[in-house]
């Protein structure tokens, strides 16, 4: 994919994609609608963050929370999934997409398991953006599953408790070859976080947008990035970050 990268550009850029419901209902349609309309925006918003030299995209697709919407929502959302790795996985392959997966894998359908592994094998040669889908996912549980290896490291002797420190809690996470985003979008004007990222989220900026999922435009998203590109990151110290790269 093209890249246009400046200094500006966020690294990575985290996404949560709230609103197709609302979206759906306001058109008096079914929520699949929704969901089935969300689909093409994560279609463009992928095209867009690589043109925009955006190096990961993380899209929360399904939470570990959502399997407790009604059975039929759940079953259509898997089959967009389905649907989405196998119509477009051959797209993202020649378009130099590198996939991976975060979230839990235990307990999921064998088919929908083997479609995840395919779709991080097929693209695992790439070198453009990394789109990193989060299905099945939820911070708390990831940091649960990664306290859990850990804890059996220790237990074995493969790891010393004080050779515990933050990059070595970070090399226990589903996004330990990941950098941190730099910025998490959500749309839909709710402000929260729902679980995503925690432990990730540290220093990013958060930009939150009114439109719904399904009316994230192209130029929403240069929107949300030209927001970013205004901020004064610090991380945690007192001259900006901008500052001490060009003194
Ligand atoms: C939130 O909208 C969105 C989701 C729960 C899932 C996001 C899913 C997609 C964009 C389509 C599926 C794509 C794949 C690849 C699985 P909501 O239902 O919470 O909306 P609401 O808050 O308005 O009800």
């Amino acid at each position: 994919m093209q890249s246009a990268s400046t200094t500006n550009t966020p690294q990575h850029v985290a996404i949560i994609m709230d609103g197709n419901g609302r979206w759906a209902k306001a058109r008096g349609l079914s929520r699949s609608a929704g969901h089935q309309k969300g689909v093409e925006t994560l279609r463009q918003v992928v095209r867009t963050a690589g043109e925009a030299g955006v190096q990961y995209l993380t899209l929360f697709a399904f939470s570990s929370e959502n399997w407790s919407r009604p059975q039929e929502e759940v079953g259509f959302l898997m089959g967009l999934l389905k649907k989405f790795i196998k119509r477009d996985l051959a797209e993202l392959r020649s378009e130099n997409v590198r996939v991976k997966i975060i979230g839990g894998r235990e307990n999921l359908q064998s088919d929908i398991l083997d479609l995840l592994i395919e779709a991080e094998e097929n693209t695992k040669q790439n070198n453009g953006l990394n789109l990193v889908i989060a299905f099945n996912y939820g911070a708390r549980d990831e940091i649960a599953r990664a306290t859990k290896r850990l804890a059996a490291d220790i237990k074995s002797g493969a790891l010393l408790p004080e050779d515990v420190c933050e990059a070595k809690i970070s090399s226990y996470l589903d996004t330990s070859d990941i950098p941190d985003p730099d910025l998490i979008i959500r749309s839909s004007g709710e402000q929260r976080l729902s679980n995503f990222l925690l432990w990730q989220a540290a220093y990013a900026e958060f930009v939150f947008v009114d439109e719904l999922w399904p009316d994230f435009t192209k130029d929403v998203f240069h929107r949300a990035l030209s927001t970013y590109c205004q901020r004064d990151r610090r991380f945690g110290g007192v001259e900006s970050a901008k500052l001490i790269a060009t003194s």
